[in-house]
């Protein structure tokens, strides 16, 4: 990515609350652009969000995607020229038992962003999060291409796929003849970790919960392999692919992944262990015995498309990316400086080559 392309830019990022959210508002102050946040409150306490003070540089509201109004007299009241779409229901377990909550916030959500869009001015470039799990899992060994069949076993990874369905439709009904001058385009990624996620039933919180509370980790899924990477990666592609977006216009809309390298696709137990290495302090694991409810086994993304035409690859190996989430929320016990603590990460993250 372009640190120049951001100054000054007016960005909206809907979802800024969240863990994803956090980390590239946090980032796109640091690059001068003009931050814009649209969301329901931080989904957590404690939140990234509030630890690294990140309301501070940027124009932060409340609001509902649920809710077309709100949206448009956003839209209306800080002029964006680039959007990028984070707010969801972002968990497959809270997914199961909250299936109308999820299609409403995941899919309507999306339809009221994108509608909001038509009816305005300005807007440039739309840029939806969706997610690898978008795509219909067929539990094989190959990875996914953006042109595969949308699908999903469970509510969240339906609605995602639903999501996707809409940004087409959107597309290719109001904004590819000229009619509006908008590129639209979507971006899947894999599992992320960083520092600073405290959410419910995701491997990685669950894990930092039980070491700052010094009991034993208990992992449902062991052998279940996710396309783990750092949180900088996919938001690296984002801001790339955005980039694209405005000066090569819809060229670039469409559907993008942006996966992990093959070595960062490694199984629960594995990350389980090199996390207690990298803690120490005693911390153990156990495996839930449980019955668990369906989650997909397998899932690649194949990111030759981000890599060919956008020059994105990822920087970190899985090793590191473990290190730097680890001393994250090690530095974040000692009380330190986050939002000091989180730009330094991005700074590094900044300047390191592809690997
Ligand atoms: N974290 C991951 O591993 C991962 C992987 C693939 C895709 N994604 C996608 O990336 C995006 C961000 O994920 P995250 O991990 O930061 O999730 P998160 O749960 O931490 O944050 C979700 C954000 O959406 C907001 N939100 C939820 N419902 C809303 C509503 N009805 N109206 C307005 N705002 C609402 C929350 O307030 C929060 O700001 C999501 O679209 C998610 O599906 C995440």
């Amino acid at each position: 990515m372009n640190p120049e392309f951001w100054q000054n830019k007016n960005v909206l990022i809907t979802g800024h609350t969240g863990f994803k959210g956090s980390w590239l508002s946090l980032w796109l102050q640091n690059l001068g652009a003009n931050v814009s946040g649209y969301a329901l409150p931080a989904p957590t306490q404690p939140s990234l969000f509030e630890v690294a003070n990140v309301a501070e540089g940027m124009h932060s509201v409340e609001g509902d995607v649920r809710d077309l109004d709100g949206l448009k007299k956003m839209l209306k009241s800080c002029r964006p020229e680039i959007i990028i779409h984070m707010a969801a229901q972002a968990l497959v377990r809270s997914s199961y038992d909250n299936p109308v909550e999820t299609y409403a916030t995941n899919v309507m959500g999306t339809v009221n962003l994108l509608e909001a869009v038509r009816h305005s001015d300005g807007v440039r470039v739309v840029l939806n999060i969706t997610s690898d799990k978008c795509y219909d899992n067929q539990e094989w060994v190959w990875a996914y291409r953006e042109n595969e069949p949308m699908g999903g076993h469970d509510p969240y990874s339906s609605s995602k796929g639903c999501a996707e369905l809409v940004t087409k439709a959107y597309r290719e009904s109001y904004f590819s003849d000229g009619e509006q001058n908008c590129a639209l385009a979507s971006a899947r990624a894999g599992n992320v970790i960083g520092g600073g996620d405290w959410a419910t039933d995701r491997l990685i919180p669950d894990i930092i919960r039980a070491f700052t509370q010094s009991s034993t980790v208990v992992i449902r899924s062991p052998n279940a392999i996710r396309p783990w990477q750092h949180v900088l990666e996919p938001l690296n592609g984002y801001l790339t692919l955005v980039e694209n977006l405005c000066e090569q216009g819809s060229e670039y809309a469409g559907g993008w992944n942006f996966g992990p390298a093959e070595q960062g696709a490694m199984p629960v137990e594995w990350i389980v262990a090199k996390m207690i290495e990298a803690w120490g302090e005693g911390a153990s694991y156990e495996l839930d015995p449980g019955t668990q409810v369906h989650e997909a086994n397998y899932l690649k993304l194949d990111s030759s498309k981000a890599r060919g035409l956008l020059g994105w690859a990822p920087k970190l190996d899985l090793s590191q990316a473990l290190e730097w989430l680890t001393e994250w929320y090690k530095i974040c016990r000692q009380g330190e400086d986050m939002h000091a603590y989180t730009l330094s990460q991005i700074h590094t993250y900044q300047n390191m080559g592809v690997r």
